[in-house]
């Protein structure tokens, strides 16, 4: 194929669907809405609708507690949705929605998207919307129980871990100090002298 083609067929594959001879058909309309949910940082995507800190409770009662807990605070393995504050830097971190996650976007976009574990987007928009307004609350990013979140006052309140998150910087930060290898007075050659089943650590 001459440089020209190829330039045109790579082309056409990153802006138009195109479909390669005899495989599958051109996704329609609806499929690709049903697969464009995703919702950025600054709201993009989100659709209308809204949700009480209250609501949210009742909804997350019914279809989340028996694994999350009544607050947040994770049932057995169930993992915790809030607390953890001031832990990132201690010996056992707490990664939660309040201590760790950078955007509330994630937050709607996660549960629209994967919860109630085992039946995935039943939710309709306002549980959503409700559901994200009782996390808020339980990881004190709001305090009134009637507070509404709305795509209209969706990203008024930040998380608050958001500005420790940046843009990956290893390449100017850290690859350079790696280039150089930095092992010295390494043995010739090296041999194998225990092995873990030898020692009778690994289990049968
Ligand atoms: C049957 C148990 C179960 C129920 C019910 C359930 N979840 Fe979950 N949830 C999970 C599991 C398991 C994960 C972790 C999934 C993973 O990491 O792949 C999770 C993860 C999450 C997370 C991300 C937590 C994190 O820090 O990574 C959020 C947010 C969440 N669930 C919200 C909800 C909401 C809201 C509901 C109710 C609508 C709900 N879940 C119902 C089991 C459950």
């Amino acid at each position: 194929m001459s440089k020209f083609l190829n330039l045109l067929f790579a082309t056409c594959l990153l802006t138009t669907p195109v479909l390669a001879e005899g495989l599958g058909r051109i996704a329609t309309p609806d499929e690709v809405a049903a697969w464009d949910i995703d919702i950025r940082p600054d709201g993009l995507g989100l659709p209308e609708g809204s949700g009480t800190v209250i609501e949210g409770e009742g909804i997350f009662e019914e279809q989340c507690a028996a694994c999350h807990g009544d607050f947040g605070e994770g049932v057995d393995r169930w993992p915790p949705l809030a607390g953890g504050f001031d832990t990132l830097t201690s010996e056992r971190p707490q990664k939660t929605i309040g201590s760790f996650w950078p955007y509330l976007s994630t937050v709607w976009d996660y549960i629209n998207r994967a919860m109630p574990f085992g039946n995935a987007q039943s939710l309709t928009a306002n549980e959503v919307y409700a559901l994200t307004a009782y996390l808020m609350y339980l990881n004190e990013i709001v305090d009134d129980e009637d507070f509404e979140l709305s795509k209209q006052n969706f990203t008024e309140l930040p998380l608050g871990n958001e500005q420790n998150f940046y843009p990956d910087d290893r390449d100017t930060t850290e690859y350079p100090l790696f280039t150089v290898a930095c092992m010295i007075e390494c043995k010739d050659s090296v041999e194998i002298t225990h092995y873990a089943s030898g020692k009778d650590v690994t289990p049968e």
